[in-house]
């Protein structure tokens, strides 16, 4: 299945994605948060990362998809829709990664915002969730944007004695939650605001 946004083109990952993967997770500054700064290694990308997420998307039609410029074709990153292995509820996690360059543009939140709107209208799931470090103020920010709500914070026993500020967080959309985000009589009124003295008038009649 393949996703147009305004900016992006999302297609199903594939293996002539495998360089342009390695290069994304050699960043140290897109690793912070994930691994803390470490590259991923090539053979991960190549024999478990890419073929999990192409079995992922024969299997449930989620996974890994591959973000483009709609417009030059140029590799962008990636976004994710992963079904938990050990949860028998339709959820399915959120998860997304982009190149430095193009941090700070709202790319993140219009994909991330594409794939909330498939996972609810064609995948049914009934619950989607991400997860990230409590510090990872960007990602934490994009779920927010999307209408995702803080649902679980983790801290580990070193967190708590040693106060190292870690943790992760925990943010999830239901669906109940998602319909009413996106009915009809929740956007925006698009006829032409006529003054407020009309609306008294309105009233008054
Ligand atoms: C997380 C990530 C995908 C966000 O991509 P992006 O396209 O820059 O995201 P957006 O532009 O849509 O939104 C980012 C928001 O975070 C905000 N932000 C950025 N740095 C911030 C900081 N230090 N503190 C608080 N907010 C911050 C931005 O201002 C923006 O919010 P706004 O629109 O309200 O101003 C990108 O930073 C990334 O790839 N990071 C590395 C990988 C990663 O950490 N992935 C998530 C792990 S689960």
């Amino acid at each position: 299945m393949i996703l147009e946004t305004a900016r992006l083109r999302l297609r199903p990952v594939a293996s002539s994605d495998t360089d342009a993967l390695v290069r994304l997770d050699s960043d140290p500054a897109v690793m912070r948060f994930v691994s803390g700064g470490a590259p991923t290694p090539r053979e991960v990308i190549e024999d478990w990362v890419v073929p999990r997420a192409q079995a992922e998307y024969r299997a449930h039609r989620t996974g890994m998809w591959t973000a483009t410029d709609r417009i030059t074709g140029g590799f962008l990153g990636w976004f994710a829709l992963r079904t938990p292995r050990h949860s028998n509820c339709a959820e399915l996690e959120l998860s997304y990664r982009l190149c430095r360059h193009v941090w700070g543009h709202g790319l993140a939140t219009e994909a991330a915002a594409a794939l909330l709107r498939m996972s609810f209208q064609q995948i049914c799931a009934e619950r989607v969730f991400a997860s990230t470090m409590a510090v990872n103020m960007p990602s934490r920010r994009v779920m927010e944007k999307i209408g995702m709500r803080l649902s679980a914070i983790r801290m580990s026993t070193d967190d708590v004695v040693f106060g190292s500020g870690g943790g992760e967080v925990e943010y999830e959309l239901l669906r109940a939650h998602w319909e009413t985000m996106t009915m009809s009589w929740s956007q925006p009124d698009p006829r032409p605001w006529t003054g407020g003295r009309h609306a008294v008038a309105d009233l008054t009649a």
